[in-house]
Parts: C-alpha cells; sequence; structure tokens
C-alpha cells in the first residue's frame, strides 16, 4: 500500500483525492491547503483523512510515500523539489512548471534519487485519446497531415498563467503523445482584454519540418463551450468532439487526390466522401488509469503514459509561445 498526501484541495483536488481512495494500491494519509475552509470541506467527506494547512507536514512526513500536487503552477516547483528531496515520489499537476529549468531540475532530482515524476496531463487516459492513437498507430488513418484543435468557453480567467498555459497544455500534451515527430517551430498571438496584461484568448500554430501542422485555438471568452479537435490524414480524417457524451470519435472516409496535368500548371483534385464510421471508447474515468499508471511507475518501475518527458516538451512549446506572443507571432524555433 502506497502512503500519499494530496496537496491543493480547490477546484481539481477533490478530483485526485476520489480516484486517489478509490484506488486498492494507496492509502491517502493527510491533505494540505493554505484554506482551511476547504479542509473543513474535505473532512465532511472524508472524516478518516487528516489535514493540514502547512504543505510540509506532508512532504517531510517520514511515513508518506508519494505526493499528489494540485496547487497554482507557481507553486509547483518548490512543492515538488521539497518533496523529490525528502525521498517523495511526485504526481504533478499540468502544467508542470513555470519554466523548463525548474522542469529539467524536477527531472535530474527525481531520476538521481530513482523517484517516481510523473505529470497529470489526463486527456491521455480517455477512451478517446487511447483509441486515436491506436487508429494512427494502425495506419487506418494514413499520413497525418494537420492536427486543429479548439478548447474555448467563458472560462475562468487565471491571475498569473495566460489561456494557453490553462487550456493548452491538454491539447499540446495529445499533440506530442499521438505524433512521435518533434515539433520544429511555432507561432502565436494572442490578446489581454484585462489590466494585468495576461492574455485570455491565444492562437498557437506548430510546425513540424514533414509539413504536418498543428494549432490551437484557446479562449475563456466564448459564450459557448466547445472541445473539437479535427485530426487528418491522408486516407481518413477524424473528428473529436470531447463534449459528446457517447460518440466522441467520429471517423470520416474523406480525401482526396491529387494529380496535375501533363503541363503541370493546374491541380486537378478528385475528392472522396465516403461513410463515417463511430468507434466504441472506453468509458473508465482517466483519473482512475492514471492514478493506476502512478501506482504501477512506483511499486514496479513502469513507465508512464504521461511522464515527465511530456511535461517538459508541454512547457517548452508554453515558453516558446510566450516569446512569440510578445513578438507579435514571430517563428520561434523550439528548442
Ligand atoms: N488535469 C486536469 O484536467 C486539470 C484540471 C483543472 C486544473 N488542473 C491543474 O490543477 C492545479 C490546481 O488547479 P485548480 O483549478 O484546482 O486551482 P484552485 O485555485 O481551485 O485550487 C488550488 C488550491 O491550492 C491551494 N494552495 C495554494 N498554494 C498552496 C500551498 N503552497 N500549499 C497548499 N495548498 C495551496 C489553494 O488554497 C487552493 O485551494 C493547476 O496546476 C491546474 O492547471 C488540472
Amino acid at each position: 500500500m502506497i502512503k500519499i498526501g494530496i496537496i491543493g484541495y480547490g477546484y481539481w483536488g477533490p478530483n485526485l483525492v476520489r480516484n486517489f481512495n478509490g484506488n486498492k494500491n494507496f492509502s491517502i494519509v493527510k491533505v494540505a491547503d493554505t484554506r482551511s475552509e476547504r479542509l473543513n470541506l474535505l473532512q465532511k467527506a472524508y472524516p478518516l483523512i487528516e489535514i493540514t494547512t502547512n504543505p510540509n507536514d506532508i512532504i517531510k512526513d517520514p511515513s508518506i510515500d508519494a505526493v499528489a500536487i494540485a496547487t497554482p503552477v507557481f507553486t509547483h516547483f518548490q512543492l515538488a523539489k521539497t518533496a523529490l528531496e525528502n525521498g517523495k515520489h511526485v504526481l504533478l499537476e499540468k502544467p508542470m512548471t513555470s519554466t523548463s529549468q525548474e522542469a529539467e531540475e524536477l527531472i535530474r532530482i527525481a531520476s538521481g534519487k530513482k523517484l517516481s515524476l510523473m505529470v497529470d496531463h489526463t486527456f491521455l487516459y480517455t477512451g478517446a485519446v487511447q483509441k486515436i492513437k491506436q487508429l494512427i498507430d494502425s495506419d487506418t488513418i494514413g499520413k497525418v497531415k494537420y492536427l486543429d484543435s479548439t478548447r474555448i468557453n467563458l472560462g475562468l480567467f487565471q491571475p498569473d498563467i495566460n489561456v494557453l498555459w490553462d487550456l493548452a497544455p491538454h491539447d499540446i500534451s495529445i499533440l506530442t503523445h499521438l505524433v512521435g515527430e518533434k515539433p520544429y517551430s511555432l507561432n502565436a498571438t494572442g490578446v489581454s482584454h484585462t489590466s494585468n496584461d495576461v492574455e485570455n484568448i491565444a492562437y498557437l500554430t506548430v510546425n513540424f519540418e514533414s509539413g504536418f501542422i498543428a494549432h490551437f485555438n484557446c479562449s475563456w471568452t466564448s459564450p459557448v463551450k466547445i472541445r473539437l479537435m479535427l485530426i487528418g490524414g491522408d486516407n481518413k480524417m477524424i473528428v473529436y468532439n470531447d463534449l459528446e457524451p457517447t460518440e466522441k470519435i467520429k471517423i470520416y472516409d474523406t480525401g482526396y487526390d491529387i494529380k496535375t496535368d501533363e503541363e503541370k500548371q493546374n491541380l486537378l483534385v478528385d475528392y472522396r466522401t465516403g461513410d463515417i464510421f463511430i468507434p466504441k471508447t472506453a468509458p473508465t474515468e482517466a483519473l482512475a488509469l492514471m492514478a493506476e499508471d502512478f501506482a504501477q511507475s512506483i511499486l514496479n518501475g513502469k513507465d508512464t503514459v504521461s511522464n515527465f518527458n511530456s511535461g517538459l516538451s508541454v512547457i517548452k512549446i508554453l515558453e516558446a509561445s510566450n516569446e512569440s506572443i510578445k513578438n507579435r507571432g514571430k517563428e520561434i524555433i523550439i528548442k
């Protein structure tokens, strides 16, 4: 049984508590939040879990094996670093850290101490993303040409991170999970409609040397909620609507063949629109699978689906997007 402490019981922390509580390999020993009113809520639901307003009561408790951190991003690095230095396995909420330098330092400490360091990119554990990965890996949709994602709603304005740092980690982690190729460069634009200069609308394009292209539209100021991803292959195309309760994925037998005429002057485009197929996707809650993945990495050294490498790739893209936004969409090479 892995003894775990959870830090942060705001909006997302309760989901972690519920899922770690439901996993046979974990026993939640303590939950910390600097706001005691949040802990009072926790105690009503889970009277046996200890509470504390001081995260060090978890991080420095020698009886605790692992720590899950669901606090604001700017606190992730220091909490995770101290936890790793105290010999704890660490699960960090997305986005991993505020800078790639911080992420790299955490990876170095975890690797040196042979501790699990995982980032919760929840979407990688959904039935829908698992199915899309199968469709791409089995060559069902052919060579993937583009990924286009819209993640917009009337969202909570975050004081410390812009809309890309808030919403795009989901899409970028899906991108890096599905596509093996490393991104080459990006262009991003964004705008802040508040006095704090934190962008509430942003558009990000990620470029690849092969000609594959990915685009993300993120906003906290949309009147409607849209969670829609299009993935185009040269054989078939996928529409992934995460708001659909059951039919989240549709595979379109849609495509085109291009020929040039004899003088190579005109493009001859032969369009194909065929059947639409709706595959079954696993209904298991993603966070339950994520918690089990974390357990297996601690107990058996298993590589996790969402790991620190994907955490770092996401941060590198977000960092470069900040630079591009500051320079009005300038192309930034991703290091
Ligand atoms: N995986 C997902 O799908 C998903 C969804 C939402 C949020 N998140 C991530 O979860 C994290 C938390 O987001 P949230 O929306 O729950 O934020 P939140 O502000 O609602 O909750 C954060 C909680 O942490 C507490 N806190 C802050 N600093 C602390 C500290 N040093 N020690 C102990 N407690 C502290 C706050 O009092 C608050 O209750 C963020 O990294 C966010 O990106 C992930």
